[in-house]
């Protein structure tokens, strides 16, 4: 059986790439399990300081769940097909290290829910980028419709998941749906350049930001300031917070080891 997700490991970064371009990318029952399998083997590596989430071909980065394999479930299997889309999407946000999701053509339902359960997204200006399930008679089922309104606000939210409408990486920029978009080629190039970013910097501190941010957001202020503090207490005592003042004495870069 040809995989459907190809992992590529460089030093601290991994990038995965969902490799199956003849169906847009489409998340098949075999695709998810791949994706949910790495997940588990990421979440424990302490030499990853980031994944990159990509794609293969030159049209989508994920048209959403496979809807020709969809078409033959009985209520049942539909239902196990749903939890199975949410549950690996929902794996990919929890991972301890940032991912950046360099969706690199157009990404719509699910594919769009992957990049939203990413910490970061850069687009490819011309592409579509959409939640149109609605236009399906269903609706996003794999976090859409939690994460686009913390994302781009209740309203914007509302009225892209009514309208299932799909907008351009440039319009997806201008409302904060990413981060970057930028030309199609140059699409992985700034996903790296984050990544190399990121992988500089601290990778407990790093870690540590990520779960501050992202358990805080719902909580209130007082709340979140007690995960804030508990989470800042994790890098009191490493090696790279000593690391990172003698650099800064010794006027060179600090060599982080994640320790
Ligand atoms: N599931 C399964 N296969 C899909 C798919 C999906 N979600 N989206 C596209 N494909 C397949 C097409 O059926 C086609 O296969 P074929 O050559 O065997 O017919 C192949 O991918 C290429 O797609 P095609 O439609 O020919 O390319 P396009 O550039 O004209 O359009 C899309 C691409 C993605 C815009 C269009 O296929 C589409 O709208 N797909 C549905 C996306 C969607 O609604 N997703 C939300 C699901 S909740």
């Amino acid at each position: 059986m040809t995989s459907e997700l190809i992992s590529k490991e460089g030093t601290q970064v991994v990038t995965l790439t969902l490799n199956r371009p003849q169906a847009a990318n489409a998340l098949s029952t075999q695709l998810l399990k791949e994706l949910k399998a790495h997940m588990e083997k990421l979440q424990n590596d302490k030499d990853v300081r980031v994944i990159i989430l990509t794609s293969a071909g030159e049209k989508a980065f994920c048209a959403g769940a496979d809807l020709k394999e969809r078409i033959t479930m009985n209520e049942e299997e539909v239902q196990e097909a749903v939890l199975l889309i949410g549950e690996t999407i929902h794996e990919v946000s929890k991972l301890p290290q940032p991912v950046i999701c360099a969706a690199n053509g157009l990404a719509l339902g699910g594919g769009l829910e992957l990049a939203l359960a990413s910490d970061l997204r850069v687009f490819s200006e011309d592409a579509l980028y959409g939640l149109t399930e609605t236009s399906l008679a269903i609706i996003p089922g794999a976090g859409g419709t939690q994460r686009l309104p913390s994302i781009v606000g209740v309203g914007k939210a509302k009225e892209l998941i009514f309208t299932a409408q799909r907008i351009t990486g440039k319009e997806a920029q201008a409302i904060g749906l990413c981060e970057y978009a930028v030309p199609f080629e140059e699409v992985e190039n700034k996903a790296n350049e984050l990544a190399a970013q990121i992988a500089n910097n601290g990778p407990i501190a790093i870690q540590a930001a990520k779960h501050a941010i992202d358990s805080g957001t719902h909580l209130s202020i007082e709340e979140g300031l007690k995960i804030e503090n508990d989470a800042y207490q994790k890098t009191i005592r490493t090696d790279d917070r000593m690391e990172g003042l003698k650099a800064f004495k010794e006027k060179r870069k600090p060599d982080y080891q994640g320790r």
